[in-house]
């Protein structure tokens, strides 16, 4: 079964080890409790290096105090036998100790891209990620490391902060895993029953809608969002976060739907959990 470390120290010395020996090290960030998304992350890095470093953390920085970070899903067993199926050699997994002790008080701040999306609603959220990811890569050392294109903004943010910081990492974005029904695969699913699982399909619906909008010619951003607006609305659980349309580069709203675009959504389901999706397109 993988190996699964806990400290700092001995991921160094195991990823020292294999440098030594001149093997890439590719490298995927998670939070755990698993599923086919993270999965098609680490079979692509395992296909692009001779190791690959899996870290599961729950990372306190980046939920807000009222977010759900206490009840966040966790199952390490599982998470484990993921990671070896999928041909991972090593897994991560520190407490919040070992990330953080008492005197911590050093951070990595963005000032664009982050004043946009899931930024505004969760005005904590990036620092954290951009902070914990700085330091997983200073522990990990990878060469190459894994993202997922279903947190667009998280994946635009973290090449911003390595091209920014000088970081010499590549990072690689996946595309998005979904449900045979549509669903963006995401841990947070799970917070849904049955019923509210069929409500999130409206995401899922309303970003195939504006996709195909934009596949069949319309320009206008606020034609191709009041569509979505309105099929979203036609679902009496969801709850608009926001839709939006943007450049995919600098996260600022545009009005003729040109270049590298995102159209990215935020919608609550039943005040139980809060999804994303999106689709990106170069036009
Ligand atoms: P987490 O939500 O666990 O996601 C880990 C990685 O899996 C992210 O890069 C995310 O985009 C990717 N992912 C999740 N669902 C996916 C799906 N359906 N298809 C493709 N990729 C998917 O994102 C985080 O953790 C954290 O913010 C982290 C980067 C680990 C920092 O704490």
């Amino acid at each position: 079964m993988i190996k699964v470390e806990g400290t700092v120290k001995a991921v160094r010395e195991q990823v020292k080890a294999w440098k030594k020996e001149g093997l890439s090290v590719g490298f995927v960030p998670t939070m755990g409790y698993l599923h086919e998304g993270h999965e098609s992350l680490i079979k692509r890095a395992v296909k692009e290096n001779d190791r690959v470093v899996v870290s599961i953390f729950v990372n306190p920085m980046q939920f807000g105090p009222t977010e759900d970070l206490a009840s966040y899903p966790r199952d390490l067993e599982a998470d484990k036998k993921l990671c070896d199926n999928a041909g991972a050699n090593l897994i991560f997994h520190p407490e919040p100790e070992e990330m953080y002790d008492g005197g911590f008080c050093s951070f990595v701040d963005m000032n664009g891209l982050t004043n946009a999306l899931c930024g505004l609603s969760r005005p904590v959220h990036f620092r954290g990620v951009c902070t914990v990811v700085n330091k997983l890569f200073n522990i990990v050392a990878p060469d190459k490391a894994y993202f997922g294109e279903k947190d667009a903004q998280q994946l635009a943010v973290i090449k911003r902060m390595v091209k920014d910081l000088n970081m010499d990492i590549e990072i690689v974005g996946c595309p998005i895993i979904r449900e045979a029904d549509g669903l963006a695969k995401s841990s947070r699913n799970t917070y849904l029953n049955a019923e509210e699982r069929t409500a999130g399909l409206i995401l899922s619906k309303s970003i195939f809608l504006g996709k195909k909008m934009v596949e069949d010619g319309e320009r206008d951003a606020a034609k191709v969002k009041a569509a979505m607006v309105d099929l979203i609305n036609t679902e009496p659980m969801a709850n608009i976060d926001y839709v939006e349309i943007v450049d995919v580069n600098t996260m600022k709203n545009i009005d003729e739907i040109k270049g590298e675009i995102l159209c990215a959504i935020a919608v609550g389901i039943n005040g139980k959990a809060r999804l994303i999706d999106n689709f990106m397109m170069t036009v």
